[in-house]
This record gives structure tokens, C-alpha cells and sequence, in this order.
């Protein structure tokens, strides 16, 4: 348990900071039919930063063939207006994404590969070793630049194509990234929602344990309706950081079965609830997703934005005061 649930009573959060990152322009917009035009992506971003999220995943500097939906990715990152405080981030797959990333002044470089070989090559057509190799040239570019780097690992809670994935595997890459590159942060993502709480609980309790210091993000996707849960269970083991996907919108093209992110608005209505500080204005956050349908041209998976906040009430019956006059009339 951590402190606050220690001293509160399990699940109070007691004012304790969690940080939310927004991927949903990323890991959201890379996967839709529809290409959002640039305008609306950077307005987009812009309602996140005022929403109060710590991070944003902006977009991604991968090749245009791969992802198109987001081969803007330039025009966007330069064009947003920056809030004071908020990390700006791109995915970057190699030294040409590097490049890309510096040139349109992203804060952060994502750098991604896959704990499992065969969703490494499904997704970034390179061995393990090859992704190793090129992100070490993108790690010490980006250091040459001053711009920092945050490692995410891919499936590192199961492989759609391989099961699951030993967690000394994830372990050994995480420490070549920390150990070789000198990686401050890292992400365990869930690519394909197979993620399951006391797994996730243990390989956070694992990481924190070996690397205290080192900033730990975790990355679920709810494809199997676990995504809060896990959130959950990696708060109580240590993890105080989030990526989400507003409305819940997302998931890798190259990974068979992906679905959404877990969803922004969710998970940010939940913790506060909980008595976590999570810095979100919820009411924003909401207001933004409710504009995602119109841009992508379908419905979110967004709980919220279906049945609004817990405290969102609704009016009585139209014929309350006949229901109650009528209860009263009968006999005690
Ligand atoms: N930005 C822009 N263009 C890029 C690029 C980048 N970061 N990396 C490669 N390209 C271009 C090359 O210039 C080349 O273009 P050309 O065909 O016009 O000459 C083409 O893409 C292929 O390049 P190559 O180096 O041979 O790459 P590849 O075909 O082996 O693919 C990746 C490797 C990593 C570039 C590609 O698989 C990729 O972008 N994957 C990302 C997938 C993704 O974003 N998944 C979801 C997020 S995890
Ligand atoms: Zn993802």
C-alpha cells in the first residue's frame, strides 16, 4: 500500500500528485480511417494543454507510408501553443525520426521498440537488437540536442503474437536502456490490452524496486475491459504516471486485436473521486472529447461522455408528485 492509502484507509488518495499524459493525439489519431486535418489536430492539443495534462504525445516522426494519418506531425508540433509546465513529446522509431523531432522542437523523444521480437518486426520491421542499435544513435543525437528521451517498450505485458512475455525480458531491456543508454525514463506499454492487475503489481513493485529513481510511465489499453484496474493496481505499487487516450480512442496498426487507450476522461473522473491530484480540469477534458466524434466521424468508447460525471444528476420523473402523493396516501 502506498502512503496515502496507508494512512486513509485502502484507495484514498489523499491528495497524492499522479501525473496524466495525453497519447490520444498519438496512439489515438494514428490508427484512425480518417485523417484529421492539421487545424483541428493542433486545436486539439491546444484544449489538452488548457485541460492540465502533464504530457502530451503530440504525434509521431515515423515514416508517412507506415502511419499517414500522422505525416503532419512538423506543421502540428510547431504550431501549438505551449503552456508553461507541459512536456511536449514525439514518437521517434529512428535517426530520421530523431531529425524530424529536433526540427519541429518536441521537448521529448519517445523512443520505441517491442520487449517481444515478433511484434518488434510486425511493427518497426527491425530484430530487437537492430531497434537497440538504432535508438542508441537517436539516444545520443537527442542528448547532443538537449532534448530528452523517455524509452517505451512495447508489449511488455504480453505479445498478441508470441503470449506472454518473461518478465525477465522486459527487466534485461529495461536495464540496457537504463544501464548502456542512461535512460532517466521508461514506459511499460500494454500494447494489446493483455495486461492483468497482480501482473501489472508485480512488474511495476520489480521496476521500482531495481531503479527508484528512474520516471516509470505505465501504458494500458482496455481492450479487455481491464485498463482501470491495472491503473489501479500499478498506483498501489508504486507508479504515479499515465499515459490515456481521450476518449479512449487508439491502438497499433500493426499489432492484431489492438483497440483504445484507456481513456482520459475515465481514468482522470476515477482518481479524483479517489482524492488524487491528478492537475486535470475534468469539465475541459470532457469538452474536448466531445469534439473527437466529428473529427474522426464515429463515437468514442468514452464512458464519460456517455453518462457524464457521477454527480452529473438528472431531473426527477415529469409525474414525481403524483408518484409520491399516491405513496404517501397508501397505508404506512
Ligand atoms: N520519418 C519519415 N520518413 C521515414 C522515417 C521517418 N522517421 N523513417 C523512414 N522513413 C522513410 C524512408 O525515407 C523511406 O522512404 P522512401 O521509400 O521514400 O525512400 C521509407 O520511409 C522506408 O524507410 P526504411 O528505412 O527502409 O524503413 P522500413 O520500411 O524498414 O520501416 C520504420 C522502418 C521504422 C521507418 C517503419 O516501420 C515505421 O515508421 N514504423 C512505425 C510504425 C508505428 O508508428 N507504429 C505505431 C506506433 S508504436
Ligand atoms: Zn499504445
Amino acid at each position: 500500500m502506498n502512503a496515502g492509502s496507508t494512512t486513509n484507509g485502502a484507495w484514498d488518495g489523499a491528495g497524492r500528485r499522479i501525473h496524466m499524459q495525453e497519447v490520444g493525439t498519438r496512439d489515438g489519431l494514428q490508427v484512425e480511417a480518417r485523417f484529421v486535418p492539421t487545424p483541428q489536430k493542433i486545436a486539439l492539443v491546444d484544449a489538452l494543454s488548457k485541460a492540465g495534462m502533464a504530457k502530451i504525445e503530440v504525434t509521431s516522426f515515423v515514416s508517412p507510408k507506415a502511419i499517414p494519418q500522422l505525416a503532419d506531425g512538423e506543421i502540428v508540433l510547431r504550431e501549438i501553443e505551449r503552456a508553461p509546465g507541459v512536456i511536449y513529446s514525439a514518437l521517434v522509431p529512428n535517426v530520421r525520426g530523431a531529425e524530424r523531432a529536433i526540427d519541429a522542437r518536441a521537448d521529448e523523444m519517445n523512443l520505441v521498440m517491442s520487449a517481444s521480437e515478433s511484434h518488434n518486426l510486425s511493427n518497426l520491421r527491425m530484430t530487437r537488437d537492430q531497434s537497440f542499435a538504432a535508438l542508441s544513435q537517436v539516444n545520443a543525437i537527442a542528448r547532443q540536442a538537449g532534448v530528452a528521451v523517455n524509452v517505451s517498450l512495447s508489449c511488455s505485458f504480453g505479445c498478441p503474437m508470441e503470449g506472454d512475455v518473461p518478465f525477465q525480458t522486459v527487466l534485461d531491456w529495461c536495464g540496457r536502456y537504463v544501464g548502456e543508454l542512461g535512460a532517466h525514463a521508461v514506459t511499460l506499454c500494454d500494447t494489446t490490452g493483455m495486461a492483468y492487475p497482480t501482473q501489472v503489481a508485480k512488474l511495476t513493485r520489480a521496476f521500482r524496486e531495481r531503479w527508484p529513481d528512474i520516471e516509470l510511465t505505465l501504458h494500458f489499453h482496455n481492450t479487455r475491459g481491464m485498463g482501470l484496474a491495472n491503473v489501479l493496481a500499478a498506483i498501489d505499487a508504486g507508479a504515479d504516471r499515465f499515459d490515456a487516450s481521450l476518449g479512449g480512442i487508439g491502438g497499433c496498426p500493426y499489432a492484431p486485436g489492438a483497440t483504445g487507450n484507456v481513456c482520459s476522461e475515465e481514468i482522470a473522473h476515477a482518481l479524483a473521486l479517489m482524492g488524487y491530484d491528478t492537475g486535470v480540469d475534468l469539465a475541459r477534458l470532457i469538452e474536448a472529447s466531445n469534439r473527437l466524434p466529428a473529427l474522426i466521424g464515429h463515437d468514442t468508447p468514452s464512458q464519460i461522455v456517455k453518462a457524464g460525471r457521477r454527480l452529473d444528476l438528472h431531473p426527477v420523473p415529469d409525474d414525481f408528485d403524483i408518484i409520491r402523493e399516491r405513496a404517501l396516501a397508501r397505508a404506512p
